[in-house]
């Protein structure tokens, strides 16, 4: 049976928070996104060695910060030390990390939807989904709309569902596969999250078809992006932050 999910969410989403404009998931991404106007972040959130929440994408340190190493070996204290704007640009110098706490209460002052993504250390799958979904009901209440979840890790989004089973989830998948419709059941999710390359009108008829949305990452062409929209993908995710902003495509 297709979800009853009343779905609120807006179809330009900052990738990151600020796409290629600002370090990734810092402080600094979710001042540049919001000053383009983005009305959704998404933006990928991991568990400290001491079991604090914090925005990262990589396993490992090296890439967006001074730091070295898989960030599960780190505590907070020695994540939020390390600078995380750099490897970008001298102008970033001195960024640090965000926690999920911040993130909520920027987000939240400003009404801007988010798009968890539970991006677990290796080997911490379930209990970080178990830790997202706690935190995102206690940081979010019953605020009017509700943080989307996500995950490429089955074993983090079944633990989510355990732990907030009214939290909205979305699959997220590095290619399309052929039983999509029975794992959306299984998480009991309301949308499926996929490469934009895989997106064919074909694709998007028959995720609707079955009762789902269906969400792009990463569309960083605006032809491509005015393709998917028309063809009715339902929220792309997009680095590209000045030319693919809301009002997209641009009213006439
Ligand atoms: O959640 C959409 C997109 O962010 C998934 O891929 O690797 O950028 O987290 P990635
Ligand atoms: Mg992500």
């Amino acid at each position: 049976t297709a979800p009853s999910f009343r779905w609120p969410y807006p179809s330009l989403i900052a990738h990151r928070c600020g796409g290629k404009l600002a370090p990734e998931n810092t402080p600094a991404a979710m001042r540049v996104g919001a000053e383009h106007g983005f009305t959704m972040f998404e933006y990928d959130v991991k568990l400290s060695k001491d079991d604090v929440l914090f925005l990262l994408h990589d396993d490992d340190l090296d890439r967006t910060s001074n730091g070295h190493g898989p960030a599960r070996a780190r505590t907070w204290a020695e994540l939020s030390a390390l600078d995380a704007g750099s490897w970008l640009s001298p102008a970033f110098a001195g960024e640090r990390m965000a926690t999920l706490d911040e993130v909520a209460a920027f987000t939240l002052q400003r009404s801007i939807a988010s798009n968890v993504e539970i991006k677990p250390c290796p080997g911490r799958e379930a209990e970080t989904g178990t830790a997202v979904a706690l935190a995102v009901q206690r940081l979010w209440g019953d605020a009017a709309v509700p943080p989307l979840l996500s995950s490429f890790s089955e074993d983090a989004l079944a633990a989510a569902h355990v732990a907030a089973p009214l939290l909205p989830r979305a699959l997220l998948v590095e290619a399309i596969p052929v039983d999509w419709r029975d794992r959306l059941v299984r998480h009991d999710c309301v949308a499926l999250n996929v490469n934009q390359k895989d997106v064919t009108p074909d694709l998007v008829r028959d995720v609707h078809e079955a009762g789902y949305r269906l969400c792009a990452w990463t569309v960083n062409d605006v032809q491509r992006a005015r393709d998917l929209l028309a063809w009715g993908v339902d929220a792309l995710f997009t680095d590209m932050l000045d030319t693919i902003r809301p009002p997209f495509p641009a009213r006439a």
